[in-house]
């Protein structure tokens, strides 16, 4: 009786582990994150999760279209609702496009399944009772990556706590039946501690215990990979700004050059923000008398400390007080990028990391990969991004695809190098140029101490 229980007990054992392993796996919090960056970058702008906003809110949206009997159509709808709108074959569509007369949701054409569901997980997954509704009143200025970290947190806890409690099950388990066992034979061994019980219970099922480390090693890698790579948190990032700069007027309609403002582009690691005297450069004049956006000129001169009504050419009144812009693309401190490389030795144009500035009517922002796949340079590069901008993979992306021209005479560092590696070392010469071209990655620009304190 006694040995059939422990017999049951132990056919178990690999059943359990296979089950908290699959359940593991599928509650791998890369899978959340992103659901999470998902709808950070491409739908907080308008939804809110448990609030209406331009759009309605997020929260229980499959339930609703489940309950109209359209639980697959929303795949459809996120990817281009406005096609799905017209076939008429979606009752909830019109309903709910309807409610929100004049607002038009953006098309999805590029999101899976898998991904829009990774969201619909994520928004589900929220607790409507968290304070404020934990994440779900984001405006678009707030999508930053400090909240995604604290909020990425709790599930690798909850994970963490879950696998605890399993051991500590287990353990328990094995108390028990060590007791059982122990009661005919050796009573003293009662006295052992858990921990030894642990270790008697891991050694015994070394396999499983092997198995579950492996996979907790793997998923910490992988996740942690999926971070560096993946998750994007920075994409279409466009804070709020203090005045309405448009780059289109400025880069684009007057044809004012980027290094007029962002003076050490070419220079030193930064591209600096132009001061507000630069803008009095040319808005002491340009004051825009009777347009509509005088207001935004207003704030310049109070930012110098112009009045432009005192004496008879307006004046100086020394009373300044500095526009601080907000930072749209920031790297972290442990990341070194010098704009001099890129732009002077590298001869890139600022649109390759960019998009197109000088067409840009909005505020800056963090253009996403997609975009610069459009542009020009980068295609006759031959650069094709898959990783979001601005996260490592993205760096790496670029350096492995982009060749550098070593004998166009251009540039003397490579050429030096280049006729050395000639005379010395030809076999080295043909393996880096064996397909035709040098790539920044091969020339040392996959080095992690290039690009990390
Ligand atoms: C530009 C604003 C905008 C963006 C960005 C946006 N939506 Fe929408 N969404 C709307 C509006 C507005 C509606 C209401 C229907 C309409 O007017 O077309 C809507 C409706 C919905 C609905 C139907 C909700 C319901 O209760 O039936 C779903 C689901 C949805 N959006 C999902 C998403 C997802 C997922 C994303 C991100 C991938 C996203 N939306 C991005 C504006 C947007
Ligand atoms: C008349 C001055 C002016 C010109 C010309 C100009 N910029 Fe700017 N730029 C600014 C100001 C001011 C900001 C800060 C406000 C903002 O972020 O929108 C800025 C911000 C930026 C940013 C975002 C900075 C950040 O915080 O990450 C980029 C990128 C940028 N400019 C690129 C360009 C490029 C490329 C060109 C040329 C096509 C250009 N700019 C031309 C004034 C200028
Ligand atoms: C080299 C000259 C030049 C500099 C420098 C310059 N601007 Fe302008 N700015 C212009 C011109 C030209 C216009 C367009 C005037 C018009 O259309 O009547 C303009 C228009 C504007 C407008 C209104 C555009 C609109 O359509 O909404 C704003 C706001 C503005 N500038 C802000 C700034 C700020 C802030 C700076 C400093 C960072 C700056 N400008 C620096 C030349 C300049
Ligand atoms: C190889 C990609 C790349 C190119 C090319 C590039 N930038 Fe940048 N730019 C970046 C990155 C990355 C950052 C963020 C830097 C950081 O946070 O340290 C940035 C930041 C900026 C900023 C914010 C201020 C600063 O210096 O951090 C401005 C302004 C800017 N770039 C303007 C330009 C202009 C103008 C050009 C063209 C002359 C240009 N960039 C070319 C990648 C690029
Ligand atoms: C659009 C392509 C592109 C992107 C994106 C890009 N780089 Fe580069 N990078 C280059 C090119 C081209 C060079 C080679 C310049 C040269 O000839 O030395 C280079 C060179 C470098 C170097 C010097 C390598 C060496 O061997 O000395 C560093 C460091 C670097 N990049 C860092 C970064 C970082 C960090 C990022 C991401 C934030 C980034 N780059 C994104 C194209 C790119
Ligand atoms: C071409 C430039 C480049 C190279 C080469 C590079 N990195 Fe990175 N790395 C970055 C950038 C940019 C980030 C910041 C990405 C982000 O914030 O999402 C980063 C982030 C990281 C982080 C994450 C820290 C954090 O804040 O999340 C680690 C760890 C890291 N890199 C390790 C490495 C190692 C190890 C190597 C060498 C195998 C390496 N990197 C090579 C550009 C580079």
């Amino acid at each position: 009786m006694k040995k059939a229980d422990y017999q049951r007990f132990k056919g178990k054992k690999p059943v359990l582990v296979g089950l908290f392993l699959l359940a593991f796996l599928y509650l791998s919090p890369s899978y959340f994150s992103q659901g999470e960056g998902l709808f950070k970058a491409k739908c907080a702008t308008c939804h809110a999760v448990f609030q209406n906003g331009t759009g309605p809110k997020l929260y229980g949206a499959v339930q609703r279209w489940e309950d109209a009997g359209e639980g697959d159509l929303i795949y459809e709808w996120v990817r281009n609702n406005a096609a799905l709108r017209a076939s008429g074959k979606s009752k909830r569509a019109a309903e709910v496009f309807a409610e929100y007369k004049g607002s038009v949701m953006t098309v999805f054409a590029d999101l899976t399944d898998d991904q829009i569901k990774s969201i619909f997980d994520w928004v589900d997954a929220q607790d409507p009772d968290a304070g404020g509704g934990g994440g779900g009143n984001l405006a678009a200025a707030d999508i930053g990556g400090e909240e995604d970290e604290e909020e990425g947190i709790p599930w690798t806890w909850i994970i963490l706590g879950v696998m605890f409690v399993i051991i500590i099950m287990a353990v328990s388990g094995v108390r028990r039946q060590l007791k059982i066992a122990t009661k005919e034979s050796e009573p003293a061994s009662t006295s052992l501690t858990y921990v030894d019980e642990f270790k008697i219970w891991a050694w015994k099922y070394r396999l499983y215990v092997g198995l579950a480390t492996l996979v907790l090693v793997l998923s910490v890698v992988v996740t942690l990979f999926q971070t560096l790579y993946g998750v994007n948190v920075m994409e279409n990032y466009q804070p709020s700004q203090p005045i309405a700069f448009p780059h289109s007027v400025h880069a684009g309609i007057n044809g004012i050059d980027c290094k007029y403002c962002h003076n050490s582009v070419t220079k030193s690691k930064s591209a600096g923000i132009p001061s507000v005297n630069v803008c009095m450069n040319c808005h002491k004049k340009i004051n825009g008398e009777g347009k509509e956006w005088q207001g935004e000129i207003n704030k310049i001169y109070a930012a110098a400390g112009w009045n432009p009504n005192k004496g008879p050419a307006g004046e100086y009144t020394g009373d300044t007080d500095p526009i601080v812009w907000n930072k749209v693309h920031n790297l972290p401190d442990h990341v070194y990028f010098n704009h001099a490389q890129h732009v002077v030795v590298g001869g890139l144009d600022c649109k390759q990391c960019h998009g197109d500035m000088a067409k840009l009517e909005d505020l800056a922002k963090v253009q996403p990969h997609q975009a610069l796949n459009l542009i020009e340079e980068n295609i006759a590069a031959g650069v094709e991004f898959t990783k979001p901008t601005l996260t490592m993979g993205w760096c790496i992306e670029c350096h492995g695809q982009y060749s550098v021209n070593i004998t166009d005479g251009k540039s003397g560092y490579y050429e030096e190098i280049h006729n050395r590696l000639k005379k010395n070392n030809y076999n080295l010469l043909n393996k880096y140029t064996d397909d035709g071209k040098v790539t920044v990655g091969e020339l040392g620009g996959w080095e992690c101490a290039k690009c990390h304190y």
